[in-house]
């Protein structure tokens, strides 16, 4: 069995991703910028834990050292919705830090180990929003698209390494940081959903996987149709958050994750 570690694990995703992991034998270490939430989550389900702040070097340094990683699950991330010149410029700057720059950080710890023992793999929870711009995502999916252009080179450079590099394509997830928004044509997912098919990558390998999968028909059928299809089949399918957004649903989200 392998011990991986997963951040953003405190709730939502990356808790559902943890207990999954324990569940099928694995050891996991969880960290949270919620330091005491992610502690009683890991007690309650016999995981290993510690603060984490992915956007700080010597944070991130401190929390992998707690344990030998096997596997890096790079799943903390934050999210602000609406349209695209109202976004505060806080907000901007903190999704790029956490859900790219902290993927990176992440990434670039675990690398020089995995790559002396020429073993390790690294898994991203990136997005639908890394191939798909859903209007009121302007930023959020750019960096998801980041995530994913980064990766695509770096699972190249990693060629022969005996390294794994896999990313994890959610579409709408009922967690706090999807809080009154639409899931437009597709169906809203559970976290659970999303773990499963995070512990299959942990156990077998695979560059991309989306979930649910038929949204990897969707985005396979977007690439070939001219762009009049394409925004034909976008009206129908992809989220306008902009218009179906529900402030007093999502306030309380924002203010305390992302704009703070
Ligand atoms: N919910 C969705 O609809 C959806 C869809 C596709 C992808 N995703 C991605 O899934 C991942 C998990 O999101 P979620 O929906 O579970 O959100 P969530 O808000 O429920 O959980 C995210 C966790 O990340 C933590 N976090 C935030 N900033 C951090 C930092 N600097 N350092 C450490 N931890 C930090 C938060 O404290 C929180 O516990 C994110 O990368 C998100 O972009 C979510």
């Amino acid at each position: 069995m392998t011990t991986v570690a997963v951040t953003g694990a405190a709730r939502g995703i990356g808790l559902a991703i943890a207990e999954e992991l324990v569940r099928r034998g694995h050891t996991v270490l969880m960290g949270d910028l919620s330091g005491p939430e992610v502690a009683a989550e890991a007690t309650r389900i016999g995981a290993l834990s510690g603060p984490l702040d992915v956007t700080d070097d010597a944070s991130f340094a401190a929390w992998l050292a707690i344990a030998e990683i096997d596997v890096l699950v790079n799943n903390a991330g934050v999210m602000w919705v609406g349209a695209y010149d109202q976004e505060p410029a806080r907000a901007g700057q903190k999704m790029m830090d956490v859900n790219f720059w902290g993927v990176v950080r992440g990434t670039r710890l675990v690398l020089p180990g995995f790559r002396a023992r020429r073993r390790g793999h690294v898994v991203t929870v990136a997005s639908l929003a890394s191939y798909i711009g859903p209007p009121g995502e302007a930023t959020y999916g750019a960096t998801k698209h980041a995530v994913h252009g980064w990766m695509k080179a770096v699972r190249q450079e990693l060629r022969g390494s005996g390294v794994d590099i896999s990313l994890v394509l959610p579409g709408v997830v009922e967690t706090e940081l999807a809080a009154g928004t639409s899931s437009g044509g597709l169906p809203r997912l559970a976290p659970r959903e999303v773990a499963v098919a995070v512990a299959d990558v942990v156990d077998k390998p695979q560059f991309e996987v989306f979930v649910p999968a038929k949204a990897g028909a969707l985005v396979r059928t977007l690439a070939l149709l001219p762009q009049k299809g394409r925004d034909l089949l976008y009206a129908r399918l992809v989220p306008d958050q902009v218009k179906a957004v529900d402030r007093s649903k999502r306030d309380e989200y924002e203010a305390k994750r992302v704009r703070d």
